[in-house]
């Protein structure tokens, strides 16, 4: 049935996530109703409490492992663990979150003809043997390894994408996320960025796995939420895969630097052995993004951890 009123209604699942509780906010403050699904795996309710009062947000706990049967225009199908802590706990259900969600989400977005958009990732490329990744490179994945449930479930998710669209003319958007940081982060992941902080404002040594040189790069999540709003609204047609993320690579010793003279922190820093499939290089290339959506992160890596640093020592350190 069509809304009643020029509103769009928005579903976002994994809202209460992290990327998914930013989204919810700047959705709202567009003038939409949100509907944020979330079984509060690794997001909570706390990240979405001070939206629980406006009247065009609605909370409702579900697995997208089920069916759903709401009425929307828009979904962002973003539930899914994402650190490999949480989706190491258990790989079947991570699997079953990103292949079965995906299904029911795009059975969904079929019945109600709405456009549906999936957070892919650039884990998609595996340890990529070309840097940086543009989205032409199809990847290399090991499809056994301990990191395979969250690299082949996005993978199969993107394979179902394309193939609705293909075979039921489905309205897709679909964006591979690069290393994305910021407020709200779960701070007990291993994400690197909020493991740093967290360290470094306890005074703990900073853990590096290897030598450090490993490279990263690290998207602020307002960057990359006004990347899903400008990729959203392009014509029906534009399906991507569009990588979004922080073209800006550092190596972790540099990370863990910058977080220790942010955080005016004392702590040391501290060499383990790199865990298996650990990627040595991940950049995006955004070649894309910038020339279709005009966009391209605004917020500097020293700022973004500025905030973030406020935020952990605010909820955490207060
Ligand atoms: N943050 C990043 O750097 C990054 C990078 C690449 C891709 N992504 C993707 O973006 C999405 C959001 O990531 P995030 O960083 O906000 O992680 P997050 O863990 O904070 O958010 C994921 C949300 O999905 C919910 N969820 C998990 N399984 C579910 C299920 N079966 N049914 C309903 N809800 C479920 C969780 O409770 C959580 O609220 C994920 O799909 C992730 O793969 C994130």
């Amino acid at each position: 049935m069509p809304a009643l009123t020029n509103r769009k209604r928005v579903l976002v699942t994994g809202g209460a996530g992290f990327l998914g509780s930013h989204l919810c906010e700047r959705l709202l403050a567009a003038g939409n109703d949100v509907l944020c699904v979330d079984n509060f795996f690794t997001g909570s309710r706390d990240n979405v409490l001070h939206l629980l009062d406006n009247p065009h947000f609605e909370l409702m706990r579900h697995d997208v492992t089920f069916p759903l049967y709401v009425e929307v225009d828009e979904v962002y199908n973003l539930a899914c663990p994402a650190s490999p802590i949480h989706y190491q706990h258990d790989p079947v259900q991570t699997t079953k979150t990103s292949v079965h969600g995906a299904i029911n989400m795009l059975g969904l977005a079929k019945r109600v003809g709405a456009r549906i958009m999936q957070a892919s990732t650039s884990e998609v490329y595996g340890d990529p043997a070309v840097h940086p990744q543009p989205e032409e490179y199809w990847g290399n994945v090991n499809t056994i390894g301990p990191r395979a449930c969250y690299d082949e479930g996005k993978r199969c998710a993107e394979t179902l994408f394309f193939d609705y669209h293909r075979q039921h003319r489905l309205d897709i958007k679909v964006i591979r996320i690069f290393n994305t940081y910021g407020p709200r982060m779960h701070p007990n992941d291993g994400r690197v960025v909020s493991n740093f902080i967290i360290q470094a404002l306890k005074g703990e040594p900073i853990t590096i796995y290897g030598d450090g040189q490993q490279t990263r790069s690290f998207c602020y999540v307002d960057d990359l939420i006004e990347g899903f709003l400008r990729f959203m609204d392009t014509p029906a047609g534009v399906t991507g895969p569009i990588n979004l993320g922080n073209p800006g690579e550092f190596t972790m010793l540099e990370l863990a630097e910058k977080v220790v003279r942010l955080t005016r922190s004392a702590s040391t820093i501290e060499h383990k052995p790199l865990p298996q499939d650990d990627p040595k290089q991940r950049r995006p290339d955004i070649a894309k993004a910038r020339a279709l959506l005009d966009w391209e992160p605004a917020v500097p890596l020293d700022e973004g951890l500025e905030r973030t640093i406020a935020y952990f020592r605010g909820r955490f350190f207060g």
